[in-house]
């Protein structure tokens, strides 16, 4: 039966935690120790995560592994990636070795360009519109000079502000779609600062606006909010080497892998069901350092999986090609990271993350965690077009299935032993282990 409860955010966490745990589970104690044993042992640390967000219990731990040897041009780095998935760590670096040993990975920041937009209803004369917008736009800029004065210190701020007509889409329906430039920070409150501004600046400039009659001065906004697709905020990754060193095993012969992997990269381009999953593998690299740097993922999954289908399909994110004997394998999407602002300074673990990467600049950001996608991306398809996946991922997801059946550390020591030569699958790793116990 489904439980309500009145004033929920007003309790203590102590009392919420007994209450969903009276509320909810049959044995509330047992309930209430899984929470608790997740809390952390520092007051001080606790409360920081407690206040992150409304109605903390407890937190949810994410493994926090690096994958080092990230040669970007020229420069080496060890980079941190947050996630659950077993095998990803050791694919990114995998990948990272192997290409360090072929030149490393080759970076540049395309643009930074981030959008907001304030969306309205306009009933009246789209050429009055016009005048009346060309009129004010100076105020616009004028209106937000307390907020994007430090911004223009850094170098960044508001860099245009165009009037939308919309009305063939959606009757009545402007905005006013404006460009920044949010240098180091992500800038998501910095934008929507600006644009809730426009919108009063909108509303209270068409007021009083001598030339407009009373349906005209009555603007109605409908909301203003940054956009989260970000396609003039290009990053582009690439690696490349000689056809013949694409292969570092002996059993693989390089061409062939090399024409296997471009054709697999051809699918994924024209086929989105696998197109889906191809990306899905970038972002499995992308998300965990996008995580670890205390950046927004959501907004980074929406953003790139919009541009993904830029030309109206849904497509690979990644492209490769052979020519004059030359593998060159490459990628570039849109993403609007900070590092500064948001939890940056906030999340002991974020700020170590940033260090650990030397304090990078967000164009710096932007090519490490485009980097560590196409890396992510060149492991999953070389291991789909050579030993299919299965054999590295299960490797490491054996012990997922041993911990989750008590195995002990002999018995660990012996099925590892075992699968080292032998195919790998749940139900294989179960019964070995079974037959072990009797
Ligand atoms: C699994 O998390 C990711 C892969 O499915 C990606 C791919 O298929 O390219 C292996």
């Amino acid at each position: 039966m489904t439980q309500n409860i009145k004033g929920f955010s007003k309790l203590s966490k102590e009392e919420k935690i007994d209450w969903i745990t009276n509320t909810y589970f049959s044995n509330p104690t047992e309930a209430k120790n899984i929470v608790t044993q997740y809390w952390n042992t520092s007051e001080n640390l606790q409360k920081l995560h407690d206040e992150f967000i409304e109605n903390t219990l407890t937190n949810f731990y994410l493994p926090y592994g690096v994958a080092p040897n990230f040669n970007i041009n020229g420069k080496s780095y060890t980079i941190p990636m947050a996630i659950e998935e077993s095998s990803v760590v050791a694919a990114a670096s995998k990948a990272a070795k192997f290409w360090d040993e072929r030149g490393g990975f080759k970076t540049t920041v395309i643009n930074t360009e981030k959008i907001g937009q304030v969306h309205f209803l306009f009933k009246g004369s789209t050429e009055k519109l016009t005048a009346f917008f060309n009129t004010i736009k100076p105020q616009f800029f004028k209106e937000t000079e307390s907020f994007t004065k430090n911004m223009q210190k850094r170098g960044g701020g508001i860099l245009d502000i165009e009037l939308r007509d919309k009305t063939n889409e959606l009757e009545n329906y402007f905005q006013l779609h404006a460009t920044f430039n949010t240098k180091d920070s992500m800038g998501a409150n910095f934008i929507n600062t600006c644009l809730e501004q426009f919108a009063k600046t909108l509303e209270h400039e068409a007021h009083d606006y001598a030339d407009f009659d009373d349906n005209e001065k009555n603007i109605q906004v409908i909301m203003s909010i940054l956009s989260n697709y970000v396609p003039n905020c290009i990053v582009r990754a690439e690696v490349s080497c000689p056809v013949n060193q694409m292969s570092d095993d002996k059993n693989i012969d390089s061409r062939e892998f090399a024409e296997k992997f471009v054709n697999a990269i051809k699918i994924a381009e024209i086929e989105p069901y696998r197109a889906v999953t191809h990306n899905k593998g970038i972002m499995n690299g992308i998300d965990a350092v996008v995580l670890a740097t205390g950046n927004d993922f959501r907004a980074i999954e929406a953003g790139i999986h919009a541009y993904a289908s830029k030309d109206g399909k849904y497509t690979s994110l990644s492209h490769a090609k052979i020519e004059n004997d030359i593998f060159t394998f490459w990628m570039e999407i849109p993403l609007a990271l900070g590092t500064i602002g948001g939890l940056t300074s906030l999340h002991p673990l974020v700020k170590f993350s940033l260090e650990m990467l030397e304090n990078p600049s967000a164009e710096e950001l932007m090519q490490i965690v485009a980097v560590t996608g196409l890396a992510q991306n060149f492991a999953a398809v070389r291991s789909l077009t050579t030993t299919g996946i299965q054999k590295g991922h299960m490797k490491m997801h054996i012990n997922n299935i041993l911990n989750q059946h008590h195995a002990t550390k002999e018995e660990k020591h012996l099925v590892l032993d075992y699968f080292k030569n032998n195919t790998i699958s749940h139900s294989l790793v179960v019964d070995y282990l079974e037959s072990l116990r009797k």
